[in-house]
């Protein structure tokens, strides 16, 4: 046998030897080694590639199944407990202040400088509070006038559709509008996405991809790194719809986001031009940490609101009850209607005041489930848990489908039932309601864009409803029902979408 076959072998054996004792040791003298859960799972992470690599983003599902056989707690990776219990939430992401995120968690879309990617607090703290003032609620309101005007080309394109008689893909025209909402914030410019044919292709589908990318990334980092690294003129070859993201995140593109000229043109200062201005320091503001934000914030702000808003409109046109009685309040407290502008008669701070469309926002904020990976915190101190005591600097996690399903909070969980946030209404324990409503997060790390959320939904559904009679076409709960969990929801992939035919519109009442 050569030396070099001798060295090669004694490697191996070497390397089997340490798993033995990797095995052993997270078997048995690991600090976890006595919380639930299935021996392989505590041994090492090759579940997590098989549920969401291989099968496609289904580990949700395995720790759904998990906890009906284990309880409330259990150890799902060698070094992380998930567990199940809605009060408990409240402690981990509110109560116990300023904890850090899990890094493991962080390179999933490439861009692990982000502030929804950033691992420590202390390093969070500083990038969010540069972001906040921008999303506070008194900006939303001034800068309305953005979303109204994108609200009232995509009234336009439905209307138009009444016109041809052809369906549309409701949920298309959602996503584009929240894409060019975001991207005007951001950058003062966008790719005109609402005014594209049948709202094709749009920045959307590239954020998909990446989303849909991310489980992968997240069991080989380096994935990321090396494309990365590679000409961006390659990777578009690859994946053409990347190419939209590249030219978003571009240099040139980044920084005329903030130059004066646009910034004068548009009327109003960008997300960009704020955090030039603001107090970081200069290495928060290197090219890679704009592109790594600038991605962030506009994949956060299209992604979750365009799907929350095809969720809700499908639930709201599917239940005829609740489509009368959101029509009727509606109706009551907009009797204006104007073909030219039709938004000019909506605004956020009364719809808020409307208890059915409050409702209505709520309902599908839930179940649509904002983002349905699990949340992992890790905090200093060693957290109990019933009989447990769960060791300092463990990740803990939560995922927020599991607690919109809670039965005991929300009887009745997978209905659409806008009347259950009507009048302060309280949980069984004699809590508030509002305190189990974690569609935005809880704490520190709760959604920075809530605001703009929300002020999204209600001028949208409100002039959908007010000014449209819409119908379902060849669309079913399949095509709303979470199939995949790529860090969003996902329906099944060969959903055509949510489509509807617009029978009436009432812009000239
Ligand atoms: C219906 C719409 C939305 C929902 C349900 C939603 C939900 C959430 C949730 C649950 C989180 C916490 C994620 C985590 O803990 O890992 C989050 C974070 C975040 N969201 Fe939203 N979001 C929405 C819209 C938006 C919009 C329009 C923006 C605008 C930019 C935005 C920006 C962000 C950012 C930047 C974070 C990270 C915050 C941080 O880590 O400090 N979101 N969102």
């Amino acid at each position: 046998m050569s030396s070099l076959h001798t060295s090669l072998a004694a490697a191996l054996v070497a390397w089997l030897f340490y798993l033995l004792v990797l095995t052993v040791y997270r078997l048995f003298f690991h600090p976890l080694a006595r919380f639930p859960g299935p021996a392989y799972a505590a041994v090492s992470r090759w579940h997590e590639w098989y549920y969401d690599v291989y099968l496609g983003g289904k580990l949700i599902f395995w720790i759904e199944h998990l906890h009906k056989v284990y309880g409330p707690i259990v150890r799902i990776t060698p070094d992380e407990v998930h567990i199940l219990d809605a009060d408990l939430w409240e402690t981990l992401y509110t109560k116990a202040g300023r904890v850090d995120k899990y890094q493991y968690m962080s390179p999933r879309f490439g861009n692990e400088n982000s502030v929804l990617t950033t691992a420590p607090d202390a390093l969070h703290r500083i990038r969010r509070n540069a972001l906040n003032p921008f999303f506070s609620r008194q900006r939303i309101v001034d800068l309305q006038t953005i979303i109204k005007g994108k609200l009232d080309i995509l009234i336009r394109k439905v209307q138009t559709a009444k016109t041809n008689g052809q369906p549309i893909v409701i949920s298309r025209g959602f996503q584009a509008f929240a894409e060019d909402v975001i991207m005007n914030y951001t950058f003062a410019h966008d790719y005109d996405s609402l005014n594209k044919q049948d709202w094709k292709p749009i920045l959307h589908d590239s954020f998909q991809a990446v989303s849909i990318s991310g489980n992968m990334a997240l069991q080989f980092p380096w994935i990321p790194k090396i494309l990365n690294a590679l000409p961006k003129k390659w990777l578009a070859k690859i994946e053409p719809l990347y190419d939209l993201i590249f030219r978003m995140q571009a240099i040139k593109a980044l920084k005329s986001g903030m130059s004066d000229e646009r910034i004068a043109k548009a009327g109003h200062t960008t997300i960009l031009s704020e955090l030039l201005r603001g107090d970081l320091p200069a290495e928060e503001l290197s090219n890679l940490r704009l592109q790594d934000e600038a991605q962030l914030i506009i994949g956060a702000g299209l992604a979750t609101t365009g799907w929350t808003l095809s969720l809700g409109i499908y639930y709201i046109l599917s239940n005829p009850n609740v489509l009368h009685t959101l029509r009727k309040e509606l109706n009551d407290a907009i009797p204006e209607a104007n073909l030219r502008s039709p938004s000019q008669h909506l605004d956020w701070t009364k719809l808020e005041r409307l208890p059915y469309l409050m409702g209505c926002v709520r309902e599908a904020v839930r179940l649509s489930y904002s983002t349905t990976s699990r949340n992992a915190r890790i905090f200093k101190t060693p957290i109990q848990f019933g009989d447990w005591s769960i060791p300092a600097g463990t990740p803990i996690s939560m995922t927020i489908p599991f607690l919109n399903h809670n039965e005991e909070i929300f009887p009745n969980s997978y209905a659409f039932v806008p009347e259950r946030w009507i009048g302060n209404p309280k949980a069984p324990n004699g809590s508030s309601l509002e305190r189990y409503f974690v569609g935005f997060g809880k704490g520190s790390r709760s959604c920075l864009g809530i605001n703009l959320a929300q002020a999204e939904l209600y001028l949208t559904f409100a002039a959908m409803i007010r000014y449209f009679d819409l119908e379902l076409f060849d669309t079913d709960k399949t095509d709303v029902d979470m199939a995949h969990d790529f860090f969003l929801p996902f329906p099944k992939l060969d959903s055509k979408g949510i489509r509807v035919l617009v029978k009436d519109d009432k812009l000239y009442q």
